[in-house]
């Protein structure tokens, strides 16, 4: 882009819109309608919680806006963009370098060191990022930044859960990703240690304006959150705004 050109103004478009999506299983000769036809907007820096029983379709949900699955039906448009028209190969990359993962059971590689598992997302970027020793210390800013530093040779046996789950976020964010997915993140943590990791999704959608997208069954956890979706049998059945709660980013 030439340099005397004006700069383009900030995308006002929704970073998220799901229109109509379904997404039907076949399990044997049933049917299963995981997803029903759900719509959904989601502006960029929002903190959104999603609930509701088990089985209302709120993982599918997160695969879909993930792109780890396609819709069955309906539209996902990603930052403006229709998923559907989008190559494996592209949505490949959108996983890497847009979206950051955090896991229940933080997902980590086993035998590898908390550095390591955190410069994954850089070693895999296309183009690559930097030299390994940019990535080594992009990788130990994020950790510093999860409270983690004076831990990068630990592997993940020699880690808390808490201390996991904050590996898994400084990994989610190490690419400056618009978007990071959680889906029940504190679902194998005590009570203390989830709100530790609350504070660390919050201040990552205060500070970097990084757009959350979280699962959880639990009300306080939820709380954090600006604005909560219910899900029931693969349908939105309740989308609310938290007074008080996260305010979304400008
Ligand atoms: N790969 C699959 N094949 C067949 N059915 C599936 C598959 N994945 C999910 N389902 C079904 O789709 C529905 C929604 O599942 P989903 O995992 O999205 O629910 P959930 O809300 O995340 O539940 P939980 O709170 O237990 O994690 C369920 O009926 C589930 O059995
Ligand atoms: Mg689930």
């Amino acid at each position: 882009m030439s340099a005397d050109l004006p700069q383009e103004p900030a995308p006002n478009r929704p970073l998220i819109e799901v229109r109509d999506v379904t997404r039907v299983y076949l399990a044997g000769d049933q049917e299963v309608r995981a997803l029903d036809g759900v719509s959904l907007t989601i502006e960029r820096g929002a903190f959104v919680a999603i609930m509701g029983a088990s089985g209302s379709g709120k993982s599918t949900l997160m695969a879909v806006l993930g792109c780890l699955d396609r819709p069955t039906g309906g539209q996902y448009l990603l930052d403006g963009k229709d998923m559907a028209e989008a190559t494996d190969e592209e949505l490949a990359h959108i996983r890497n370098a847009e979206i950051g993962f955090v896991f229940q059971n933080f997902n980590l590689l086993p035998r590898t060191s908390a550095l390591e598992n955190v410069a994954l997302p850089l070693d895999y970027a296309e183009p690559e990022v930097g030299s390994r020793k940019q990535r080594a210390e992009r990788a130990g800013a994020a950790l510093a930044l999860m409270g983690l530093a004076g831990q990068e040779r630990r592997t993940p046996s020699r880690l808390s859960g808490g201390q996991q789950q904050r590996v898994a976020i400084a990994r989610a964010m190490v690419n400056n990703p618009q978007l990071i997915l959680a889906d029940e993140p504190t679902g194998n943590l005590d009570t203390r240690t989830s709100h530790e990791i609350m504070d660390k999704l919050g201040a990552l959608n205060r500070e970097r304006g990084i757009t959350i997208v979280l699962v959880t069954h639990e009300q306080d956890i939820a709380a954090y959150a600006g604005r909560v979706i219910v899900m029931r049998d693969g349908k939105i059945v309740e989308d609310r705004q938290v007074p008080g709660g996260a305010v979304a980013a400008a």
